[in-house]
């Protein structure tokens, strides 16, 4: 099987390529622009994005993703593309500059759509908690300031491993399992 994920997000092709990859479902990545609508959920964005799309693809992945802060009651959320092009990681470490508490999830929504079938879209989150500083050249976003255990952030882990235990692996992970239903043996 071979199926389209449309994303500009470099990192996130090489996170599904890993992931899907090893499952011997091989990705391409297609750059076709649609409307991120701004919504409360991720959940939202995405069925508008998979409305949108679907008049012009026949089959494809879409991924909406973002961190949630439980000191600032979810922010950036939906809001963490603006949030990471206008604040960046610095600019979060500054705003969580002496808080005790740091915990924080991120989530990932994908919607997919095969050629003949209805969409469905899969979520998945990955708690942890926000470092008091940047770690690590590896990832993307806002991997280097995003630890799961407290240890190692995101950036500092290989690819095999974040998706091991990210939101993004855990949503491929159901992803997978519907595909092998939907597609069959
Ligand atoms: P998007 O809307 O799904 O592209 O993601 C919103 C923002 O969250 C973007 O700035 C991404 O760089 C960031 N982001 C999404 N997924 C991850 C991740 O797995 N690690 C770090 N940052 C991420």
């Amino acid at each position: 099987m071979r199926i389209k994920v449309i994303t500009s997000n470099e990192g996130k092709m090489r996170e599904y390529g890993q992931a899907l990859g090893v499952l011997g479902i091989e990705v391409f990545q297609g750059d076709v622009p649609y409307d991120e609508v701004q919504a409360d959920t991720l959940e939202e964005v995405v069925e508008k994005g998979m409305e949108e799309l679907k008049q012009k693809e026949d089959s494809f992945i879409i991924d909406d993703s973002g961190l949630f802060i439980d000191r600032f009651h979810g922010f950036p959320g939906v809001y963490s593309a603006y949030a990471l092009k206008t604040l960046g990681n610095e600019g979060v470490l500054k705003l969580m500059a002496g808080e005790r508490r740091r915990s924080a999830r991120f989530e990932c929504c994908i919607g997919c759509k095969l050629a003949g079938q209805e969409p469905f879209l899969v979520s998945a989150g990955c708690q942890g908690e926000i470092l008091e500083e940047a770690r690590g050249a590896g990832g993307f976003g806002f991997d280097p300031i995003f630890s799961a255990d407290g240890g190692r952030s995101f950036a500092e882990l290989g690819l095999e491993e974040k998706n091991s235990i990210s939101h993004r692996g855990r949503a491929i992970a159901k992803l997978a399992e519907r595909l092998a239903e939907e597609t069959g043996p």
